[in-house]
């Protein structure tokens, strides 16, 4: 019997690895997210097991495990998974799972249930997803974290039609996520933003802590 398909979407971003038109690639964690992770007076602050959703080549994933967390990569492209092991290895600290975020069997079955997660960090997957799937996401996260988990994240606000990437206006996403069940600890302009390798640099950024 031949292996079940992936979906669709994740075929499309199987190919864009593939292709090398992956111009998000920073080829390192996001800068704004590690500046706060190692020197903001909020940053989360390891032990604890994490996920970071759409995780892609697997930078913030691995930054995660390398400061003391049990890290979770997920994405449903093989080909980023297979990028992410090569780049960064694999360890009881670091684990890649290929799944859709928006399956929850899939999720359970690798032990991703209610309340199993200290936190969730996010970094163009949020933009990455149709924007009718953000409910979706924030419900989903939601619900593996922990009481007291937190959301960090790194929101692209920009403000151009279409996507991927998939822009929003910054005060809208902050509403949004505190309307699914988030409270609030830091929502700011990021700093330091990258260029991906496009070399276009990222604009409109926006950095976000929340806790369940
Ligand atoms: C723009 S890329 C960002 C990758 C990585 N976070 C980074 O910043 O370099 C979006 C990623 O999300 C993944 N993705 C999109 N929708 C997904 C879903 N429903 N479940 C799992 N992964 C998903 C894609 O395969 C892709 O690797």
């Amino acid at each position: 019997m031949s292996p079940p398909e992936p979906p669709q979407g994740a075929l499309a971003w199987d190919h864009r690895y593939r292709e090398g038109t992956d111009a998000w690639e920073l080829g390192q964690p996001a800068p704004p997210l590690q500046a706060f992770l190692q020197h903001h007076a909020l940053a989360p602050e390891a032990p604890g097991r994490v996920l970071v959703p759409g995780c892609g080549r697997g930078h913030e994933a691995a930054l995660l495990a390398a400061s003391g967390f049990a890290a979770v990569g997920l994405d449903f492209s093989a080909a980023a998974l297979a990028e992410a092991e090569r780049l960064h290895g694999s360890s009881t600290a670091l684990q890649w799972l290929q799944a859709d975020l928006f399956d929850p069997p899939a999720l359970a079955a690798a032990g991703l249930t209610a309340g199993s997660l200290e936190g969730v960090l996010e970094h163009t997957c949020f933009c990455a997803i149709d924007p009718s799937q953000r409910s979706t996401y924030l419900t989903t996260v939601r619900e593996l974290l922990a009481p007291g988990g937190w959301l960090l994240g790194l929101f692209w606000c920009h403000p151009r039609p279409g996507g991927p990437p998939y822009g929003a206006e910054a005060s809208a996403l902050a509403r949004q996520v505190e309307q699914a069940g988030f409270t609030k600890a830091c929502w700011e302009a990021a700093v330091g933003s990258a260029s991906g390798r496009n070399g276009q640099p990222r604009d409109h950024e926006w950095l976000g802590l929340w806790r369940r």
